[in-house]
């Protein structure tokens, strides 16, 4: 999960990482309040930045310097409701202006390929970092960081040579590593980036940007990590699968999807897909593995979001009865189809296999539902119902 930049700005502050006052608006009557505010510590000046999950905000207009709550209220209005890259701002962040007599970069990272964290560090930071990791690699300090150690001491003041600070800077950068290395290690991230993390003119280093991944593997050592969800721009049948606890993805065509573990689940994807092309293109609307061991309660509990879902025109249900019996899997889809009411339901194609098929089928047969189709392959059954999508589309 990426957070917000205010959201990691409040998270380095509570690591003790030298950070500005900041305050979120929603209006711009709400910035000019907070401006007010924060501005009395700065001389009246504060920046407005728009709070989305994008890098170039400054590029793109979304981050302002103001001399006043009035420009700041001004900017506010300017900002609130742009588009940058495709992301709405719905929120801006007022923070305390700063007097920059230099800009740095800095960021840690989960280095998947070496299996390893990797920090990066430069002194020319700011807007323009891509560039200068293009042009000139080597204003770019690369430094591995041993997971099991950590920035210590050493490293910070490996970190800090390498990148070529000047000696009178480094004891403070080397303070304020090891604290970023708190926020990457405690909070669980997989990155941590800070552009620019500045020196200002009275010589203090502060992080005036804050970029932050969480880990979600690990958010059940954060129970206080759910807050920081951003629940308004979830995709609202993600959000209703998460609530189940559900392994779901939301994707972009026609025909939904369950099946039993991960594996399956994504060979049926592509079994979809190429059986699609055939039908005017459908594709699979969506990633739905009820588990090894799904109940018939979670068999409904997806079938129910996956015919919520409008785009969905036909639904197939692929079981390879291991751990979860066919006869479990029948029982939930008739289950389900119940609760649903039989107008509501669109064509379900299932193929059984595995575990008690025998039961399964029967199961279905008996209830002889108008919209089920059962079909003995994988690839006759996505054939079938790439078939019903197109037919329910035209
Ligand atoms: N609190 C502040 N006081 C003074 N100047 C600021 C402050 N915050 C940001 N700036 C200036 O604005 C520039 C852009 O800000 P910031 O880094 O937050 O946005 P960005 O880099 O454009 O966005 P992103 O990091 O999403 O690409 C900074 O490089 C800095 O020069
Ligand atoms: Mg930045």
């Amino acid at each position: 999960m990426d957070l917000f930049e205010y959201q990691a700005r409040d998270m380095f502050e509570s690591h003790g990482v030298p950070v500005l006052a900041g305050a979120v608006a929603t209006t711009p009557e709400e910035a000019r309040a907070a401006a007010e505010r924060i501005g009395a510590k700065s001389g009246g000046v504060t920046v407005v930045k728009a709070q989305v999950k994008t890098g170039g905000r400054g590029k793109a207009g979304g981050v302002k310097v103001t001399k006043s709550p009035e420009e700041a209220r001004a900017a506010a209005e300017q900002i609130l409701g742009m588009d940058i890259k495709g992301h709405t701002v719905g929120t801006v962040m007022i923070a305390q202006g700063a007097r920059i007599a230099e800009e740095y970069y800095f960021s840690l990272l989960l280095d998947r390929a070496n299996r390893s964290y990797l920090s990066m560090c430069s002194k020319e930071g700011g807007m323009d970092i891509e560039q200068l990791a293009e042009t000139r690699p080597e204003a770019l300090a690369r430094v591995p960081v041993d997971p099991n150690v950590g920035i210590d001491d050493a490293k910070a003041r490996e970190i800090v040579d390498a990148a070529g600070f000047a000696d009178e800077d480094k004891d403070e950068l080397v303070r304020v590593l090891k604290l970023l290395w708190t926020v990457y290690h405690d909070e669980d991230a997989t990155l941590v980036e800070v552009n620019p993390l500045v020196k200002t003119e009275d010589g203090q280093i502060v992080a005036l940007d804050a970029k932050v991944s969480l880990d979600a593997n690990a958010d059940f050592r954060h129970p206080d990590h759910a807050a920081l969800e951003d629940k308004a721009s979830a995709d609202p049948l993600e959000a209703a699968a998460k609530a189940k606890d559900l392994n779901y993805v939301k994707l972009d065509g026609s025909v939904g999807i369950i099946g039993n573990g991960a594996g399956l689940v994504m060979s049926t994807l592509d079994v979809v897909a190429y059986a699609g092309e055939d039908f005017g293109g459908q594709r699979p609307a969506n990633f739905l593995d009820i588990g090894g061991g799904a109940s018939a309660e979670v068999m409904a509990n997806g079938l129910h979001i996956i015919l919520s879902d409008a785009q969905v025109k036909s639904v197939f249900v692929n079981v390879f009865g291991g751990i979860t019996a066919c006869d479990a899997v029948a029982n939930g889809i008739v289950g389900a189809l119940d609760a649903l009411g039989e107008e509501e339901s669109k064509p379900l194609v299932v193929r059984l296999d595995g575990n008690n098929v025998e039961e399964g089928r029967r199961i279905l047969a008996e209830r002889a539902h108008p919209n089920v189709i059962i079909e003995a392959t994988m690839d006759g059954a996505a054939r079938k119902a790439a078939e019903l999508a197109a037919a329910a589309t035209d």
